[in-house]
């Protein structure tokens, strides 16, 4: 082969492993070509801008003030718990809020799980919910709670995880423990988390590449047992819909959400001390023993470590217990409002 043929060849490589790996700008909110700009939103400390959405009694005559953090792929739009008859009952004033790179948030390409936790004292002081709020996070918006309970404790009147998703790399886990539940994931999930955390370079590519199978979540399968299964049959379509969630694309998105969420964090949820240790207020867990993308076992542990934490442990209950009826709905409200 002739030094030129090489050259182009190399080129060439190039080229594809530029297309292949770099994924490409997002399609940010309110510029040319960009999805249009439809809800208010506030201005954050960097430039960034938060898209928010309120629910309940106007916050003016409010009694209790909640920021609610939405899971993988979802959005603002995740607020069935507004639904509860409660919101009314006991004035409750919620506010949902599209997490950095979801609907009509910016990305935050320097996301953290710090930052998000100032985005929200942000919010909370540009909404004017007062010195405290109370803080619930589902799912993946579990980790949210856990920095908020690091970063902006003294903004917290309680909070409220909601099958939260673990990392399996928290130091705190003894590693023959969360060994076993990594290996009970599916080999595709396995291998998500593996690129995640230890090539996060390499993510964008694999999660768009043909050749292995993509994370069951992100494909939409993941590991539903039988009591989320009966919860999805009530609820089809109205869970908030993904199109919205990623439409600026999926890699400030999903991607982002996955390299913050599984990567290495700056401490250690089961090493947190109480933020209520010597004032009202109270942080409770609630896990479902049938819950299939988030092992109890992790749970259980956590919630071990912390004895602080109130762990409300759900039998015959799956990932998405939160989103089955209204009694649900009420005990999460009335438990993390009012202790009963
Ligand atoms: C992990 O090791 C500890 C200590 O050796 C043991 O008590 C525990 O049962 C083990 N757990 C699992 C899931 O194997
Ligand atoms: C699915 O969830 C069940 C119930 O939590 C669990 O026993 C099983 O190991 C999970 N399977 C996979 C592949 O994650």
């Amino acid at each position: 082969m002739s030094w030129k043929v090489i050259v182009v060849l190399l080129i060439g490589l190039l080229a594809w492993a530029y297309q292949a790996f770099c994924p490409p700008s997002p399609r940010i909110c309110g510029s040319a070509g960009g999805p249009a700009i439809e809800g208010p939103r506030i201005k954050l400390r960097d430039g960034r801008h938060l898209a928010y959405m309120e629910h309940g009694v106007p916050k003016e005559i409010a009694k209790y003030k909640i920021i609610l953090v939405h899971g993988f792929g979802s959005s603002k739009h995740e607020a069935s718990i507004a639904t509860s008859e409660l919101v009314e009952k006991m004035g409750i004033h919620i506010v949902s809020f599209d997490r950095p790179g979801y609907g009509q948030s910016d990305p935050d390409p320097k996301r953290t799980i710090k930052s998000t936790a100032l985005d929200i004292e942000e919010l909370g002081d540009q909404l004017e919910l007062g010195p405290k709020f109370y803080i619930i996070g589902n799912s993946m918006g579990g980790q949210v709670v856990w920095g908020c309970l690091k970063y902006i404790s003294h903004r917290l009147a309680g909070a409220a995880l909601i099958a939260p998703v673990v990392n399996y790399w928290w130091p705190g886990f003894p590693s023959n423990l969360s060994t076993e539940a990594y290996y009970q994931q599916f080999p595709q999930d396995q291998w998500a988390l593996r690129v995640v955390h230890r090539a996060p370079w390499l993510v964008y590519w694999w999660n768009t590449q043909k050749w292995f199978p993509h994370s069951s979540v992100i494909t939409g399968k993941p590991n539903f047992t039988a009591p989320d299964l009966k919860v999805l049959a009530k609820i089809a379509g109205s869970l908030a819909n993904r199109g919205y969630a990623t439409q600026q694309g999926l890699y400030e998105s999903l991607h982002r959400d996955m390299m913050v969420g599984f990567g290495r964090w700056d401490f250690d949820p089961m090493n947190l001390e109480n933020p209520f240790a010597d004032r009202e207020g109270s942080v409770h867990l609630w896990h479902g023993t049938e819950d299939g993308l988030v092992p109890v076992s992790l749970q259980r542990y956590i919630a071990e470590k912390l004895p602080w934490i109130q762990y409300h442990e759900l039998p015959n209950a799956g990932h998405m217990f939160a989103y089955a009826d209204n009694s649900a709905k009420d005990a999460i409200l009335s438990t993390l409002l009012t202790g009963d």
